[in-house]
């Protein structure tokens, strides 16, 4: 399925009262250019969002805080992905129909995107992204 999951650069802190730092930068770390970047806050746990798929997005997802599911489907199968560090980032590649699932209360999803908000670009309906996917195939 068309996703990485990466590690994301951590420092090294030699007191663990200083806090994390976790970075990535724009088509070094992640492979494409950061148009924008959002995040989804203030939520609580058994919150289920997302149920819509990208036609030209490449997006890359973390979690800084929290734990949070994102379970993808590609047209032929469904794969999960747990986002509970703030070390983990999932590059999603354009064309994947995604959910996501909160499991804890205040979970922050974090998204950097490709490109600017475009509703347009959006496929929010799951059989009409079934047959884009095919339409695609052929
Ligand atoms: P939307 O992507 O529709 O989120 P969901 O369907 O999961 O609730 O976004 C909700 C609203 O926020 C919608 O009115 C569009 C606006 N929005 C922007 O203006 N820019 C953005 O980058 C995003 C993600 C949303």
């Amino acid at each position: 399925m068309k996703y990485d999951l990466l590690n994301l650069n951590a420092v090294k802190k030699d007191n663990p009262a200083d806090g994390g730092i976790t970075y990535f930068e724009s088509e070094k770390d992640i492979p494409f250019k950061i148009r924008r970047v959002y995040y989804i806050f203030k939520t609580q746990e058994g919150m289920h969002r997302g149920f819509h798929a990208h036609k030209l997005n490449w997006q890359l997802l973390f979690c800084p805080m929290g734990s949070i599911e994102i379970i993808l489907n590609d047209g032929k199968e469904t794969e999960s992905v747990l986002l509970d560090s703030p070390s983990k980032g999932l590059v999603l590649h354009p064309g994947l129909w995604r959910e996501m699932i909160w499991h804890k209360n205040d979970s922050i999803l974090c998204v950097a995107a490709s490109e600017y908000y475009d509703p347009d670009e959006y496929i929010r309906d799951f059989d009409e992204f079934i047959d884009y996917v095919n339409r695609k195939d052929q």
